[in-house]
Formats: C-alpha cells, structure tokens, sequence
C-alpha cells in the first residue's frame, strides 16, 4: 500500500532499495547482525564505506584532485562549515536565490566579511539572477550558490563568471543531472532528498582547498580531519551511509546520472506542460530557471489548494502542500519519484480541475 510521495524531504526513496534494506536488516552479509549493529571501525562496515564513496565518484565522474566526505549536521551545517575551512582572505560573495542561500549568507556573515552579490528576493525568488549581470568583488574567497532551491522551484543554468572559487549547495539536485564537478571548488547536499535517509551530508571538495581552516573552526567542521580520517574520524552516519550504498548502485544499474536526467527532464517537461496548457493551474516561476526537482503550482484560490492537497492525499499523492513562503502545491520529484507517480499526479489535476471549475 506504497503511496506516491511528493515529500520535499525526507523523500521517497527507491523501492527495491528500501526492499534489499529490509531484507538485509537484520543479519547483514551474514555477520549476525544488522549494519546499525556494528562497528563503524570493523571490516563490514569499512567496506560499505568505501563502496559508497567510489561508486559516488564513479557517478559523478568526480576527479582524483578532489575529496569526498561524509560527515553529519546536515546542509545547514555546511553554512558554518564552508567559511570556517575557505576563508583565507576573510571574504565572500552570496547569490541570494532563496531561503537557505539567504540562511548560508547570514551564516557566513558570523565568520567573515560577506556581501550579497545578486538577489532575487524582491520578486519571492521566482528567478535565477542573470549570471551575466552578477559582479563579484576582487580578492574573494569563494562565491555561495545554491544550485537548485527547493522551496521555490528554481534552479541554476550557469555557472557565475569569476575566477573565484565556486561553492554550490546541491542538497536537492544532486545526481539529478549532469554537472562537471571541475567547475567547483566545493559542492555539498543533504542526503536526505536523492541519496539516503536523513543523517548524512555529502561533501565533495577540491584538495587544494584543503588544510587553510580558521584557527576557531572545530574539528568535527575541518574538512581536512575527515579527509586525513577517510570520513572516519568519529562514529559516521552508518545506516544513511548504508542505504545510498543501496542508492548509488541502483542509479548505477539504471545507466547513471545521464540515464535519471533523461528520465527526470521528461517528468518535469510533462508536468510543467500541462501546468502551462491549463487555465486552472500556473507556476509563477521564469521558464529558463525552472527546477526539475521542485514544481510549485497554485489553483486559482487559497481555497482550492487546500481541497486539492486534502483530496489528492485521499487519492495517496502525499506531501503536496507548498511550502509557506510560497503557498499552493508544490511536487517534488527527486530520482526516486517514478514517472507513473507524475503522470498519477496529471491526472489528479485534471479531474480535480473538472470538478472545481
Ligand atoms: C537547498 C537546501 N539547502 C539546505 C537545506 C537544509 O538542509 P538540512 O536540513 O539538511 O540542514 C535544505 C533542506 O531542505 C535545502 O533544500
């Protein structure tokens, strides 16, 4: 009785993965017990580790001059996280394109002198700011992007123009689509809408930025300690580590990150077609900057969107209320959501459009 979960995170997550976890749970490999049982320092584990770690290298075709960490606290620890172990020269730039780049700038500005390079904030972040128009200051550590922004269903279709470091948070396009890991200095994501359950953060940097931490940074913050400690340095995330093991070699069998794009390009296209060849519902956001991950749509009253997310909860689409800074409904689709979940989705619209006419 599975239903179709639009959840912006916590997501779905693929059912054969969720099936070998359950399977596995209680005697893993056969070791007698569950991988949550175990130590994090014992070869069971270790390899688990290491499996996960290369077949997300493998999926991003991330370089040998670059580390992979997986440590805890989530994206938003990533806000503190990123200026304590970047910032060499004291400054940064921020591109303000919704709540959690604005939240990552306010973080920052704790640390170091930090100044908003571009903001779309006056229009409620219905857009990506023109990259051609966005200047940076001389002398910057790094400038903050937030690659695809979950609340309000935009995404990036370029990289900034500057020499300086590029720093992304992906939390909710990660292995979406295809990206060139070399553009950036530094990407991380929460784990908990792509990859695995919530617990694990995902942290993929370039070496050479390595080892400059701030004096005040805490060590469980250094990116360097985790490195020098292959993620290892205290007890990780085991169980999320786990299950994007899981995750990881399913996207792998499926043909990779070029294979889900496809698949995840042709699921918005049909859902934001249809938004847009309906009277009844719309998507405020400008088409260019359109996320793949997150569709926010209204009907046409305050009403309406409620009986529609009550009703379409009825029909087991769950998780479709938006956000509240942005109100209406909002999809999210991540890799796991299949493409029947939105076509169940169109669907609902259309016989509820009917209805409520
Ligand atoms: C783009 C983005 N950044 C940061 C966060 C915060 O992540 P966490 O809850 O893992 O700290 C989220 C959470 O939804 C997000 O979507």
């Amino acid at each position: 009785m599975r239903v179709f979960n639009f959840s912006a995170g916590p997501s779905a997550l693929p059912l054969s993965v969720l099936e070998q976890a359950q399977k596995e749970l209680l005697n893993y490999e056969n070791s007698g017990m569950s991988i949550t049982e175990m130590s994090h320092r014992g070869k069971v584990f270790m390899k688990v580790n290491e499996e996960a770690n290369s077949l997300l290298r493998e999926l991003m075709n991330i370089p040998e001059d670059y580390s992979v960490l997986f440590v805890q606290g989530g994206a938003s620890q990533q806000f503190a996280a990123v200026p304590l172990n970047l910032l060499s020269n004291g400054k940064a730039d921020y591109i303000l394109t919704g709540s959690f780049a604005q939240k990552a700038y306010e973080e920052g500005t704790k640390y170091g002198d930090m100044s908003v390079a571009a903001s779309s904030k006056d229009a409620n972040y219905t857009f990506i700011p023109n990259m051609s128009d966005v200047k940076f200051r001389d002398g910057i550590d790094y400038v903050h992007t937030t690659w695809n922004n979950t609340i309000f269903g935009t995404r990036y279709t370029e990289l900034p123009k500057t020499n300086a470091t590029i720093v992304s948070d992906m939390s909710s396009c990660i292995l979406s689509e295809e990206i060139d890991v070399k553009n950036f200095g530094l990407i991380y994501a929460g784990a908990q809408k792509n990859i695995a359950p919530a617990g694990l953060t995902i942290v993929i940097v370039k070496k050479e930025l390595l080892g400059k931490a701030m004096p005040i940074c805490p060590t469980m913050l250094n990116y360097a300690i985790h490195d020098k400690n292959d993620s290892l340095y205290n007890t990780p995330p085991c169980f999320p580590i786990y299950v994007s093991m899981l995750v990881f070699r399913w996207l792998k069998q499926l043909g990779g990150v070029k294979a889900i794009q496809e698949i995840n390009r042709e699921k918005a296209k049909m859902l934001y077609d249809f938004i847009d060849n309906s009277s009844f519902y719309t998507n405020k956001v400008n088409v260019k900057d359109r996320s793949i991950m997150n569709v926010p749509f209204v009907s046409p009253s305050v009403e309406l969107d409620a009986k529609f997310v009550s009703e379409a909860t009825s029909a087991g689409l769950v998780s479709l209320k938006g956000h509240r800074l942005v109100g209406g409904m909002r999809a999210s689709i991540y890799n796991a959501m299949p493409i029947e979940g939105v076509k169940a989705l169109i669907e609902f619209m259309k016989k509820f459009e009917m209805e409520n006419k």
